[in-house]
């Protein structure tokens, strides 16, 4: 049995003296050297060097601008990756949002949500212009159940071939899902169908169309498993190692220039979460639950004082406004609202009837006094009004199918109760929708005690650096574990750290 002995005396259990033990310690005489790890080669640096970054971190897209320009700016200062959240969004916001990046950021990265807009391919085409446009060059590709020609036409547009045979990406893609079967589609090249329709309206070049075949839509493939708002609910362990077999496959089957990654998403809000992903082999680390819970997160601090009380038990899946229909439901907060009650009832009401008029006078009632709190009539005069800027052939098609007409009326209650909870409505907070993950509790949990754990202290940024550091700090204390080294202490050098302590130690070189 080896027995422990430090190199600098340690007198008292400070956190002091337990980083000394770590960094000096001998055993039976001889000194086990355990590096520190940097945290710019934590996961794969080739992420972060395709990506100008320091970290090979990213905080995904949250809708509606959740995922704010101010939570962008914070995890670009850090050297992170912030997606800004454009979905949900009308145009304008989305190029206000671009502007004041571009401005402020330079030419530090960051990404757009690109989200996938089944029946609305115009949402897609007009955001496709958009980002050309304004030459944003890298984003977040999500909720794809097909490849579509406008995410297509955003990757091949302006593919070129330097003299020396390297192939010039002017603008990139990292997409996320839940399954192998849609990683597949993106780590292939773009579909031919595809392709050849772009070549023939004259979008793309013929130089275009054949570079696009060599090069997959997405090289860096975020695995999104069990994770606040839309979720599989699929675990970490399983998913991520079918993704990274699957990528093995993938690049031994294309050849690409460029290697393929595979990021890890979903839970992952505590050092012990981001080891176990970087552990496993994930190129890098996604955050999404935790950073609404931040400062700079665009949402109430109403939203951000449940999130901070938030534990397992208080999540729920309920029915998403975006694919209503199809009955897809995404994971919400249950506790202190009835949000995902009433939405859950919409859906039923949908199922069961085949328009508006139909309902049972007294479900009727209900959603009048309560839901919508307005006659449906008004309520669909006002969808009415909305969908005439986002996608007016919506309404062409609810007053031929009122079917459809009682999705859009009923998809209108689902859609603006994320908005109250955003705004903090306070006479609206029973109907708050909050997308939240089991990674809130696993924060709150980490965080008790600690300094993260009072709510105005939560800044992305520096929760971000806590994430990464914790965990480089538990590789350590792993790597020993495994040698029959164990000092049950070292497990509080995982702990939260004051801002300023954290700083320094990096600054000073400690896994920085
Ligand atoms: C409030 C909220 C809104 C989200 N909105 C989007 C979105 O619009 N687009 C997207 O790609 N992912 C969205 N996500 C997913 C996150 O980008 C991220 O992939 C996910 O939250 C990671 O899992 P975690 O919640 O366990 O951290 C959202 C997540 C949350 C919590």
């Amino acid at each position: 049995m080896s027995e422990l002995l430090t190199e600098s005396s340690v007198t008292g259990e400070s956190l002091q003296a337990l980083h000394r033990e770590l960094d000096f310690y001998t055993v039976e005489g001889q000194r086990i050297v355990v590096p520190a790890i940097h945290m710019k080669n934590w996961g794969d640096s080739s992420f972060a060097e395709m990506h100008g970054l320091r970290y090979s971190y990213m905080a995904g897209s949250m809708a509606h601008g959740i995922s704010s320009v101010a939570l962008v700016k914070a995890m670009a200062i850090e050297g992170f990756l912030g997606s800004f959240g454009a979905a949900g969004l009308g145009l304008h916001a989305v190029a206000r949002a671009i502007d004041e990046l571009q401005r402020d950021l330079g030419e530090q990265t960051f990404a757009v949500n690109f989200i996938h807009t089944p029946g609305e391919p115009l949402i897609e085409e007009r955001l496709c212009d958009l980002l050309i446009q304004k030459n944003v060059r890298l984003v977040e590709a999500s909720a794809f159940m097909r490849i579509t020609k406008a995410l297509v036409r955003y990757r091949v547009k302006g593919l070129q071939k330097a003299s020396d045979g390297r192939i010039v990406s002017p603008r990139r893609i990292i997409a996320k899902v839940s399954r192998t079967e849609l990683a597949k589609l993106f780590w292939a090249p773009a579909p031919l169908a595809i392709l050849d329709a772009l070549l023939s309206e004259g979008v793309i070049d013929s130089k275009e169309h054949a570079i696009a075949q060599t090069v997959p839509l997405a090289n860096d493939l975020t695995v999104e498993a069990d994770s606040g708002g839309h979720t599989d609910n699929r675990p970490l362990v399983t998913l991520l190692p079918q993704m990274l077999l699957l990528k093995n496959e993938m690049e031994a089957a294309y050849r690409y220039q460029e290697p393929l990654r595979v990021g890890a998403a979903g839970g992952i809000a505590t050092p012990h979460a981001a080891l176990a992903a970087l552990s496993m082999g994930a190129s890098y680390l996604v955050t999404g639950t935790v950073n609404q819970a931040c400062q700079e997160a665009g949402t109430s601090d109403d939203v951000r004082k449940m999130l901070a009380e938030t534990q397992q038990s208080d999540l729920i899946m309920a029915p998403a406004a975006d694919m209503f229909e199809m009955g897809v439901k995404l994971q919400v907060l249950k506790r202190g609202t009835m949000f995902p009650m009433r939405a859950q009832k919409l859906y039923e009401l949908y199922r069961a009837y085949p328009d508006i008029d139909s309902l049972p006078d007294k479900d009727r009632k209900i959603l009048e006094d309560t839901y919508f709190r307005m006659s449906l009539e008004t309520a669909w005069q006002e969808t009415k009004r909305f969908f005439a800027e986002r996608d007016p052939t919506q309404i062409t098609l609810a007053e031929k199918n009122p079917k459809h007409k009682m999705a859009l009326v009923f998809r209108s209650y689902l859609g603006q109760s994320s908005h109250w909870a955003n705004r903090g409505q306070s006479d609206r907070k029973i109907d708050y929708q909050v997308w939240c993950g089991p990674a809130m509790a696993a924060f709150n949990d980490w965080a008790r005690g600690s300094v993260l754990e009072t709510v105005s202290e939560r800044k992305a940024g520096y929760v971000g650096l806590n994430l990464l550091y914790g965990s480089a700090i538990l590789h350590r204390i792993r790597s020993l574990q495994f040698q029959g080294l164990k000092r049950p202490e070292w497990e509080a050098l995982a702990k939260p750290m004051a801002e300023a302590k954290l700083r320094s130690l990096l600054e000073n070189g400690r896994h920085g």
